[in-house]
């Protein structure tokens, strides 16, 4: 039997069409009068975690707080009577199983079968507003850093003279307190410079040199000798021609700051395996180590100024890394196991050189 297609067949279809498009939106879309839940889409019953028999018919204002109910009906009530309101909102839903989400909502008002409603579509911006947060926190600690080092340039300077007049008094008036005076003074001026370091980088103008790391590695690694009895130093050391370009001084910091956390982190017997090698235009290196790890919780942490679980640390040596890494456009990555120990993953681009 063959069957005609008439009007208000194509009629239906394009009607079906439209239903799904609406229907599989990617978006979460809701459709409301002034309170009422009319309709939504697969998407928004997975956003709200609620099943379309429950959305239907509650009052769409459950899903604000308290706080904020009022203001929101009385949005609603004005876009209903056709007054011009900002398009988008931002507020924190709570959705049916309790969860609280950041959200913005965009309004439209629209016509539901011959019904006046409101559409509104629901953004999840909780990526957003960490990536906002987290950018306000660096302000925050740079400004912090800011103040740190206008502060340790004035208080380095009269230290250095203090230093200067102990040595001479040392050789006029010997006394045993004195050289005690002068190691506790140093490890003062050594805590400003890093910090100074830290904080304005900028400071110390060092000129872009070429940096063989293999060949700093291995003259660093002399300065930790007297504790490779206990530990013991695996080199993997590939492409070794290899240089960056940079500032040499920052680098010697960083690489001497990785290798004394290392040590620091393995009570007793250890190992400290360090790799370097390229792929692409991108030299790596991997410095890992047995040591005590680092919970999960802290590694965030990790980098941000005093930040320290040791009795005598100052919590700059990985701000250090961190700052001389990233201004030299690498990338730095910690993959760490309590008990297990530590790996940390430098990244940095290449101006490579092989000698013929
Ligand atoms: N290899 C590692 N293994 C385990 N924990 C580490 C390691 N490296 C860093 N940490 C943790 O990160 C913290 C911060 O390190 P950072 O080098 O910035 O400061 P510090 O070592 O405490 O002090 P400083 O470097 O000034 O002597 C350390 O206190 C330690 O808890
Ligand atoms: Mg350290």
């Amino acid at each position: 039997m063959e069957k005609t297609f008439s009007k208000t067949d194509a009629v239906t279809n394009q009607q079906e069409m439209y239903r799904q498009i609406l229907e599989y939106s990617i978006e979460n879309i809701m459709i409301h009068t002034n309170c009422e839940v009319l309709y939504l889409n697969e998407a928004c019953t997975h956003f709200l975690r609620c099943t379309k028999e429950r959305a239907h018919g509650s009052c769409v204002l459950d899903l604000f707080e308290e706080g904020t109910k009022k203001t929101v009906q009385n949005r609603v009530e004005q876009t209903m009577n056709g007054a011009e309101m900002p398009r988008k909102i931002e507020d924190i839903i709570t959705r049916s199983d309790g969860t609280k989400v950041a959200v913005e909502i965009y309004c439209n008002p629209v016509m539901y079968g011959n019904q006046k409603a409101i559409q509104s579509v629901f953004r999840d911006i909780t990526l957003r507003k960490e990536a906002e947060r987290w950018m306000k926190d660096q302000d925050k600690l740079a400004s912090v850093g800011q103040i740190a080092a206008g502060i340790a340039h004035e208080v380095k300077n009269p230290l250095t003279a203090v230093k200067g007049f102990l040595q001479l008094l040392e050789e006029s008036h010997p006394h045993a307190y004195l050289t005690t005076m002068k190691s506790e003074l140093n490890i003062a001026i050594n805590t400003l410079t890093n910090l100074l370091h830290v904080s304005k980088p900028d400071l110390y103008e060092e000129e872009i040199v070429p940096i063989y790391l293999c060949k700093e590695v291995d003259a660093l690694l002399l300065l930790f000798q007297d504790r490779f009895y206990d530990i013991k130093v695996e080199l993997f050391l590939k492409d070794t021609e290899i240089y960056i370009l940079g500032k040499r001084n920052l680098f010697l910091k960083a690489f001497f700051n990785l290798f004394k956390n290392a040590i620091e982190a393995i009570e007793g017997n250890g190992k400290i395996t360090i790799e370097h090698f390229i792929l692409g235009d991108t030299v790596h290196i991997k410095m890992h180590d047995t040591g005590v790890g680092i919970p999960k919780d802290k590694i965030k942490l990790l980098g941000t100024p005093f930040y320290t679980s040791k009795t005598q640390g100052t919590g700059l040596g990985l701000t250090q890394v961190f700052t001389t890494i990233i201004d030299h456009g690498g990338t730095l990555t910690i993959n760490s196991h309590v008990d297990c120990g530590t790996t940390f993953h430098i990244q940095l681009p290449t101006k490579h050189h092989r000698s013929h």
